[in-house]
Parts: C-alpha cells; sequence; structure tokens
C-alpha cells in the first residue's frame, strides 16, 4: 500500500478523534491530570518525599520567558547530618516525566533517596509543561502559545532558571544528573558558558544528542506517519497521554502494526529490571503533558540526524538564524574540564549505542562509561537493582571530583 492513502486514513481518524474529544472536552479536561499548578501541600514533597521520613521544600522559580516551574528541595536524608550540609545535586527528569521520577521506587532502590542518604544536597527539576510545573505569569495551558516550545528552551531558559536557582541559594558549584530528555537539555546548555560555569560534573543516564539510530519501533512507526506534523497541522498543541485524545493517538499508531500490549517496551526498549508489580504507582504520577512541537524537534533529530536548533523551515529559519538551516549545537564547545560521566544500555532502543558512540567521540574529554548490555532506557531510573548496577558507581564518580564525605 502507499504512503499517501495511509496517511490520510489517518489524518481522518485523528479528525474524526479530534471531534469526538471536542464534543467531551469538558470531560477530557476533568480527567486529564495536571490541569491546574498543585497547591504546595499536594507537590511532589507532599505526596512522595515527605511521608517516607525526608525533609523536603518546594520553591517556585520563574523562567526569563515567565514559565513558573517548581523544584524541590530535599537537604539531607533520614538520618540528621548536623551542621554540615552536602554539596548540590541536581536531578533533571526525561520527557513525559517529572520530578516525581527519581522517586518511584523503595527508598533503598530510587536515585534521589540514595543521594540524599550519601549525603548529598538533593534538587530535583520539573520542565514546563509538567503536571508540577504548569504555570505562567500570562498563559495558561489552553493558549497554542503555552506549548509553542522545544527542548531548546527547556534548556535555554528552563535548565539556566533552575540551575541559576540552585547555584545562588546553595552558592556552590552543582553535580548533575540528567536522564533522557535531560540530557539532551545538558549536552545543548553546557555549550553556553553561562549554564556549564555552574556545573561542577555530570552524569548523564541513556545520553541523547543524535537519534537517527533510534530503533524503537513505535517512535519509528510514528515518524514515518509524520505523526509531529500532522498534530500541528490540526492544531493539537499539547501532547497529554493521559487525555482521551492522548490514549487514542497511542491507539491509532499502533493499530494492529505492532505488539503494544507492552507499550511500553514499543517505546523504549525490553527493560530487563522493571517492577511490574508497582505499574498502577507510575501511572499515577507519568506519563506527565509535552509540546507537539517537542516532539516535532525530536523528530527532526530522527529524520535529519543533526543535533540542532529547531527547523521553522527555510524562510522562517532565515528570519530566525539568518541560515537557511538551524544552526548546530557543537559538542566540541563543552569545556573538557567538565568531567563527565555516562551510564548507557544495550536494550535502549532510544539513546542507541551508535548514537551514544557519535556523542562521546565529539567531546573533547572522555567521559567515564558505564555500559549495562541487558539495560533499556527506563532500567536507569525505575530499575530494581539500578542501585548497585548503576547509582553505586555514579556516586563514586561524583565522589571522584574532589568531594570526600564521611557518609
Ligand atoms: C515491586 O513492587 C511491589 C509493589 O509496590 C513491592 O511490594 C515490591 O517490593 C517491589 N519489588 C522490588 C524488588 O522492589
Amino acid at each position: 500500500m502507499g504512503r499517501a492513502p495511509v496517511l490520510l486514513a489517518f489524518l481522518l481518524h485523528l479528525l474524526f478523534l479530534l471531534g469526538r474529544v471536542r464534543c467531551a472536552a469538558a470531560a477530557a479536561a476533568a480527567a486529564a491530570l495536571g490541569c491546574s499548578s498543585p497547591p504546595s501541600t499536594d507537590g511532589v514533597c507532599a505526596r512522595l518525599i515527605r511521608p517516607l521520613g525526608y525533609p523536603c521544600s518546594e520553591h517556585t522559580i520563574e523562567t526569563e520567558d515567565g514559565y513558573l516551574l517548581s523544584v524541590q528541595h530535599i537537604p539531607h536524608g533520614r538520618r540528621a547530618l548536623g551542621k554540615t550540609s552536602g554539596p548540590p545535586v541536581f536531578l533533571q527528569h526525561g520527557l513525559f516525566q517529572g520530578g516525581d521520577t527519581w522517586f518511584m521506587n523503595s527508598v533503598e532502590e530510587s536515585l534521589g533517596f540514595i543521594l540524599a542518604d550519601s549525603g548529598f544536597d538533593v534538587w530535583v527539576g520539573n520542565v514546563r509543561g509538567t503536571r508540577w510545573s504548569y504555570g505562567h505569569v500570562t498563559l495558561s495551558e489552553n493558549d497554542k502559545a503555552f506549548w509553542d516550545w522545544s527542548w531548546q528552551e527547556l534548556a535555554q531558559y528552563d535548565l539556566l532558571a533552575m540551575i541559576g536557582y540552585v547555584y545562588s541559594t546553595t552558592n556552590s558549584k552543582i553535580f548533575y544528573v540528567g536522564h533522557s530528555q535531560g540530557t539532551i537539555m545538558a549536552l545543548a546548555a553546557f555549550t553556553m558558558p553561562n549554564v556549564v560555569r555552574m556545573i561542577e560534573s555530570a552524569a548523564l543516564l541513556c545520553p541523547i544528542s543524535y537519534l537517527d539510530h533510534i530503533s524503537s519501533s513505535f517512535v519509528l512507526r510514528a515518524v514515518g506517519l509524520h505523526l509531529d506534523q500532522l498534530l500541528l497541522t490540526i492544531g493539537i498543541h499539547q501532547l497529554n497521554f493521559r487525555s482521551d485524545m492522548g490514549i487514542q493517538i497511542l491507539d491509532s499508531v499502533c493499530d494492529g502494526h505492532m505488539d503494544c500490549n507492552n507499550l511500553l517496551a514499543a517505546i523504549t526498549g525490553e527493560n530487563c529490571c522493571f517492577n511490574v508489580s508497582r505499574i498502577d504507582y507510575y501511572l499515577e504520577y507519568e506519563p506527565h503533558p509535552s509540546s507537539t512541537k517537542n516532539l516535532n524537534h525530536l523528530f527532526q533529530m530522527i529524520r535529519s540526524g543533526t543535533f540542532a536548533k529547531y527547523d521553522h523551515g527555510w524562510l522562517q529559519n532565515v528570519i530566525h538564524y539568518g541560515h537557511l538551516h538551524p544552526p548546530a549545537f557543537d559538542l566540541a564547545k563543552i569545556p573538557d574540564s567538565l568531567p563527565i560521566w555516562m551510564g548507557y544500555g544495550g536494550s535502549d532502543a532510544l539513546a542507541d549505542v551508535a548514537d551514544v558512540r557519535r556523542t562521546i567521540n565529539e567531546l573533547r574529554s572522555k567521559p567515564e562509561l558505564l555500559y549495562i548490555d541487558k539495560y533499556g532506557h527506563i532500567d536507569f531510573i525505575m530499575s530494581v537493582k539500578a542501585k548497585d548496577d548503576v547509582y553505586g558507581n555514579l556516586i563514586r564518580f561524583f565522589r571522584s571530583q574532589g568531594w570526600s564525605s564521611s557518609y
């Protein structure tokens, strides 16, 4: 079958769904979580961290372009530490995830808790559009303009604002941990001197800058269907897979063409050590919304094999960048004085080993590497064995950067 009829059928299907969803707009809106900023009594601290015996405070940070982001602060672990506070570590989640992602397993298994109990001063980022960072000084989530951004803005505005806040509050350089999109943001932002000067060293889980070897069957089919462009064309700017619309979009991509019984594996690759009996609990929090433009930018990377700014099309590129093509982020601009550690997996269908190698080759200093053959994309944050497999190694790396502690 030719591509055009498939695309047409797909577009009609989406338009049909859009009509249905509009009719059920009120119900869908009520069902979609994260439609308003959570009160401080209902944030990550109150739900996930304080109940387990950890100190935690919520902070609101405004970006240069007016988004209101929430950041959580866990100053120490369950044991009180007296006067000394450890060095700040900042955790940056991935796409369709939020700061909750670092606290979803038990206190012995989750990186956020483990770092606090290891003596770090833990700070947790939440990017715009997630359930925890849904505010803006003038826009609401119903405005198209609220969703007019991609990971480029997450790097330029969100990361700069959150890291700047932690840096000035703690008066200390920061240990950075990012997963997936949190590594794209970091690698883009670290090419900018105003961000990297605040970073002590960085641990990148499932590092992504290039995406053209991606093997995820679900993502490749969505790219082939031009899902990103179709959604933008029909005016869907928010991607929320908790809404009826979002669920129907997933269904349309799966629709008899692949085994989506295990949707997580179809998207991220086989995860060896995922706790299946905890799925209902994970689903209380994730997935979080993101923007269709962000998906569009990621799909541009898959199509073009570049790590570059958003492609607006030739004419708009000339207006935005003064060139026909969007400028690339130059990984060689990341100073070789910045120590980097990377953890990546052989079963990861998103951060493919070939793409990770290309990233490593373009960096000026060679990062420390931890390769785990059987690990998929989600294992690096959710594996029930990640403490032994990954986090011990990561913490040892941070400690080797001049910070020794008795904890
Ligand atoms: C998996 O999740 C269940 C349900 O929350 C929990 O009881 C169990 O301890 C978890 N298993 C591991 C190995 O963490």
